[in-house]
């Protein structure tokens, strides 16, 4: 079932407390990616939901959302496009900044990346306060571009991410949740 299987990968992914700061239980997805019956069954699930939707692009956020997202965009035959932090993109860029559970960030987009009207799967994997997702998915609307879902391997529904995503009109995904 679908609680079983977010069981079986809320196992697999390690905890560490107090990183990168004090107070912040970091969810750590490693261990997740380094079991390869859940990395495959994982990547599964993403395939499955997405599969049929005929996808052009699926859109990966720096640095976390580019192990699922490249892998998920070859398994749907479509175009992997890197979201990437401020000052990596070597060509034209569009870009946004944004609040983080510590700190604040900028992400950035080459403005070629979409043809108009593709259909996107935008991929990271956490959802906290959801400003690196709602940064992220504004800059693809601003590329003309359609957001089919936001999806992530977790979300942490405390933080008010995911729920500020769907206010704004997002549908959003994840495989399981750590209140
Ligand atoms: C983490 C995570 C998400 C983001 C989620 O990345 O991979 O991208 O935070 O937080 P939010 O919902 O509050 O925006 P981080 O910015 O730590 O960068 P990293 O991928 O380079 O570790
Ligand atoms: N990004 C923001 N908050 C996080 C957390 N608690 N664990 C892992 N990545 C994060």
């Amino acid at each position: 079932s679908e609680q079983y299987f977010s069981d079986v990968v809320k196992k697999a992914i390690r905890t560490v407390p107090n990183w990168p700061e004090e107070g912040v239980m970091f969810r750590d997805i490693t261990t997740a990616l380094q079991d390869r019956t859940v990395f495959r069954k994982l990547i599964d699930a993403f395939i499955h939901r997405y599969h049929h939707l005929s996808i052009d692009a699926v859109a990966g956020v720096d640095a976390r959302g580019f192990i699922i997202g490249s892998v998920l965009a070859y398994e749907l035959n479509a175009s992997f496009v890197p979201i990437r932090k401020k000052g990596k993109l070597p060509f034209d860029t569009v870009s946004e900044s944004y609040e983080l559970e510590y700190g604040r960030a900028e992400v950035e987009i080459h403005k070629d990346a979409f043809q108009q009207g593709d259909k996107v799967i935008l991929v990271d994997d956490l959802i906290a306060t959801g400003g690196t997702l709602l940064a992220a998915s504004s800059l693809i609307e601003r590329l003309g571009a359609d957001i089919i879902e936001a999806a992530a391997i977790i979300d942490l529904p405390d933080l008010g991410g995911s729920k500020k995503l769907r206010d704004k009109g997002l549908a959003v995904y994840s495989v399981c949740e750590y209140a």
